[in-house]
């Protein structure tokens, strides 16, 4: 995916423009980078990803922007001050309005299209309007409860942009919690066709969460500010050391809090982060929010609450780079899962071969895959492969015969088969300790992994590693040229596929191993692992 175009931001105030601009660059993208044909399938490369706003960009946007960019062919960014979503005491005339500021950014963060219209562009010119309702249990605490109808017109607005659009890929902030919950729900209760993106909180250094409302505060109210991500550290730090009680840990944050007389609080809750239910204990993960107001500013924070994990390792590379064999070892050496997504991947072909349908009907793949279990068990030999089990028969085996082999990659290729995957990896995630390596495993599947190592190792070096391999398999001698032909061109694929594009993490350590043994690849990592826990 290419980063920036350079070529400047279209700017677009009406429904039209945007969607003939939209309609276009599909159709361009078509041409400039045509269908890839991988195995049977043929994958197009005009992905959209939008970033909706109300404008006032800030850094927190600017991540949220670039992470889009990095995923998507077409980025469009939209800035609306939505009425809706405005209670009539709120601050809609005085929220900041920047557009040539945004302007500006959107240009540096190579967007392709501004979404920016009028409100009667959006609402017409007053007549009555269908709203979307989110499910009242959603909506009644937190921010909910102190904004009246805010909830329903982020609903409403957010099912526009998304239909006036049709992205792939939505970007929004967890700061906004509650709303990612409530997009969440949205998105699958009318079934929309978009992927919903919630993107790490961005702070200031001493903590503040970003947002455009800061810019109201006053120097000594902006100090007062970090008293909100303080506690909220104050109460993750006893969380850690095993409190689990919610009524404790809110009061926790509620004493904290009161140090700072002028902030008047609005609520402290702990709550499911998926339903907004409280939560009187928390087991497994809980969201702990606050809202509070510093003069006549609201401001918001939140945290997730889970227990420590154990930290995992997120492998990326080129093929030939080694990473199989490196992410095995590194598994083995600090007893990891080690999160073998061929395996997943071999397992549901079983399944498919099993249950008879064919291979390329893929709507019926999917329905056989959305329903299905996959586990992975490490063996107490950690040199032993983990065991596999699909809807509790154990498959270890079987999902290693030549049939299996010879069909995988036709299963592989369904983006369905690969999303369902995607979110059962995503679920192995959760509980941390594993090691995982692909292509998009650290921008995509996890990109909070703790650990992220891009391998990488020159294409003439592959060339001989694959040289040796095929005079190993007494495959004959095929020249390096030749190899590193074909290397060049597998990686182009690889970087330019619409599925799981290879692409490095911004934070990722990348090792080239040139020149290094296996050995000397995985005691690094090791090392890294080790000194990061
Ligand atoms: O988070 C925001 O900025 C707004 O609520 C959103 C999602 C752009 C809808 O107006």
């Amino acid at each position: 995916m290419k980063q920036s175009r350079g070529d400047g931001v279209r700017l677009f105030r009406t429904i039209a423009g945007l969607r003939c601009f939209l309609e276009l660059q599909r159709s361009q993208q078509r041409v400039l980078q045509p269908p890839i044909v991988a195995g049977e399938l043929i994958l197009l490369q005009e992905e959209v990803g939008l970033v909706p706003t109300m404008g006032a960009l800030h850094q927190g946007h600017l991540s949220l922007i670039r992470r889009a960019r990095r995923e998507n062919a077409i980025v469009v960014v939209s800035l609306f001050v939505n009425p809706l979503q405005f209670g009539p005491h709120e601050d809609f005339d005085r929220y900041p309005r920047a557009l040539e500021q945004d302007r500006a950014l959107c240009v540096e963060a190579g967007v392709d299209a501004m979404f920016a219209p009028t409100v009667e562009e959006m609402y017409g010119q007053g007549e009555p309007l269908t709203q979307v309702m989110p499910p009242p249990e959603l909506i009644s605490r937190l921010c909910g409860a102190y904004r009246p109808g805010h909830f329903p017109g982020v609903a409403t607005i957010v099912t526009k942009l998304l239909t006036i659009v049709q992205p792939d890929r939505a970007y929004f902030g967890q700061k906004d919690a509650q709303q990612v919950a409530v997009i969440r729900r949205l998105v699958s209760d009318l079934n929309l066709p978009v992927e919903v993106v919630a993107c790490p909180i961005l702070r200031e250094v001493d903590g503040l969460a970003m947002s455009s409302r800061n810019q109201y505060l006053t120097p000594e109210q902006r100090l007062q500010a970090t008293i909100l991500y303080r506690s909220l550290q104050r109460a993750e730090q006893i969380f850690q050391r095993g409190e689990r009680d919610s009524s404790v840990l809110i009061e926790i944050v509620r004493l904290e809090l009161a140090t700072v007389p002028e902030l008047q609080l609005e609520y402290i809750e702990m709550v499911d982060p998926i339903t907004m239910i409280p939560m009187d204990r928390v087991i497994k993960t809980g969201l702990m929010a606050v809202a509070a107001r510093l003069g006549s500013t609201r401001l918001i924070d939140n945290i997730l609450l889970r227990p420590n994990r154990k930290p995992m390792i997120a492998i990326d590379g080129p093929a030939g780079a080694g990473k199989s064999t490196v992410t095995r070892l590194v598994a083995q050496s600090l007893g990891l899962l080690y999160l073998d997504t061929g395996a997943m991947y071999r397992a549901v072909t079983w399944l498919v071969l099993e249950s008879g349908i064919s291979l390329q009907d893929e709507p019926a793949v999917a329905e056989l895959v959305s329903r299905c279990r996959i586990e992975l068990v490490s063996q107490a030999d950690l040199q032993a492969p983990p065991q596999v089990w699909i809807n509790g028969q154990e498959v270890t085996e079987a999902i290693r015969t030549p049939e299996v082999t010879a069909q995988v990659s036709t299963i592989a290729a369904q983006p369905a088969v690969r999303q369902e995957l995607v979110k059962q990896q995503q679920r192995y995630g959760e509980q941390g300790g594993i090691a995982i390596e692909g292509r998009d495993i650290g921008t995509y599947v996890f990109p909070d992994a703790e650990i992220k190592i891009f391998l990488t190792a020159s294409v003439l070096e592959r060339a001989r590693r694959r040289q040796q391999d095929l005079k190993n398999q007494g495959k004959g001698e095929i020249s390096l040229e030749e190899l590193e032909h074909a290397i060049l061109e597998r990686d182009r694929k690889d970087s330019t596929r619409a599925l799981a594009p290879l692409r490095q993490a911004e934070d990722a350590i990348e090792i080239l191993t040139d020149g290094l043994t296996v050995a000397e690849v995985v005691d690094r990592i090791v090392r890294l692992y080790q000194e990061k826990c």
